[in-house]
């Protein structure tokens, strides 16, 4: 099968510089190469042409909605890029890039399906412009993806919710703001904390998640955003929180998904080249994506 990829060198939505670098950090980890000898065919679209810091006015100091009209503007392009992708039979790879891009590919994924959404990350992403201390967006896209959020940001999958919070997944959080969490604790999204990863395990959670993604769906998007894993073997992001999963529990949880055979998109999100030691959490990106992509060790 085909397997396409797509940059979106965007940091708008974080509140640190960097991760507009990740598209290209992970390319020169060797990519597109790599699933070649696993066996894909490869098309590289290149990168989505997205507008940066230096060349877009700032937004108001209390802004609770940062840089809304370019990342809306953004999103609605990826979506209908990703959307294409799929309509030609193509596995869409989204990289990125902060996490506010995930609002248009998962989107544009869902666009002709109803799909599942495991999102593994520290953070929820489940604020909205009522709740969020920072106003980044980066910290949102889960909460619009589900229905809640500012209305030029809801609706790139053509219905609202983009996806039944009864099939989202979120795994390995451990980073909540107060009234996210209220939110959070709210909604009938499964989540899967640290907590029950350290009680019973990342097969048993994954197990249970891909249970959710899947049942009464045409299959998931897997949303990865890398600072998941623990800082000291992925330095190179944007947010880094401590006690994180291992890069080996984040193997087995990208294996079970290639084992589930329900994977329909993925993106990699929040690489920080500028804080990365030698390229080696965007190394670590492209083992985890072959390994959701079906590498095997034997
Ligand atoms: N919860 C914080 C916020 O909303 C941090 C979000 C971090 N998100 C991310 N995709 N790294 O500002
Ligand atoms: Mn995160
Ligand atoms: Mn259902
Ligand atoms: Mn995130």
């Amino acid at each position: 099968s085909q397997i396409a990829i797509l940059g979106v060198p965007i940091d708008l939505g974080a509140g640190r510089r960097g991760v507009d670098m990740g598209p290209s950090a992970i390319r020169y980890a060797g990519l597109s190469r790599r699933l070649g000898e696993l066996g894909y065919q490869v098309v590289d679209f290149g990168n989505l042409t997205v507008p940066m810091v230096e060349t877009t006015p700032p937004p108001p100091p209390d802004s609770r909605l940062r840089y809304l009209e370019p990342i809306a503007d953004m999103c609605g392009r990826l979506a209908r890029q990703v959307a294409d992708i799929v309509q030609q039979g193509m596995l869409p790879l989204i990289l990125g890039g902060d996490h506010s891009l995930t609002i248009g590919s998962a989107s544009g994924s869902a666009r002709q399906r109803r799909l599942g959404l495991i999102w593994i990350d520290a953070h929820a992403d489940f604020n909205d412009e009522h709740t969020t201390p920072s106003g980044n967006i980066h910290g949102m896209p889960l909460a619009v993806l589900t229905g809640r959020g500012h209305p030029t940001l809801t609706g790139f999958a053509g219905r609202i919710p983009a996806f039944d919070p009864a099939h989202v997944v979120l795994i390995a959080v451990r980073d909540l703001d107060p009234l996210e969490r209220e939110a959070l604790r709210a909604s009938p999204i499964t989540v899967f904390t640290m907590h029950e990863i350290d009680r019973c395990g990342m097969a048993t959670v994954m197990e249970r998640a891909l249970a959710i993604a899947t049942t009464g769906t045409e299959g998931f998007h897997l949303s990865f955003d890398l600072d998941v894993v623990d800082p000291r073997e992925a330095p190179g992001v944007g947010t880094p929180v401590s006690s994180g999963i291992s890069a080996r529990e984040s193997h087995l949880a990208m294996e079970l998904i290639a084992e589930s055979g329900a994977l329909r998109s993925l993106d990699v999100v929040e690489v920080n080249p500028i804080l990365d030691e030698r390229n080696a959490t965007a190394q670590l990106a492209v083992d985890l994506v072959l390994s959701a992509l079906g590498k095997r060790i034997l």
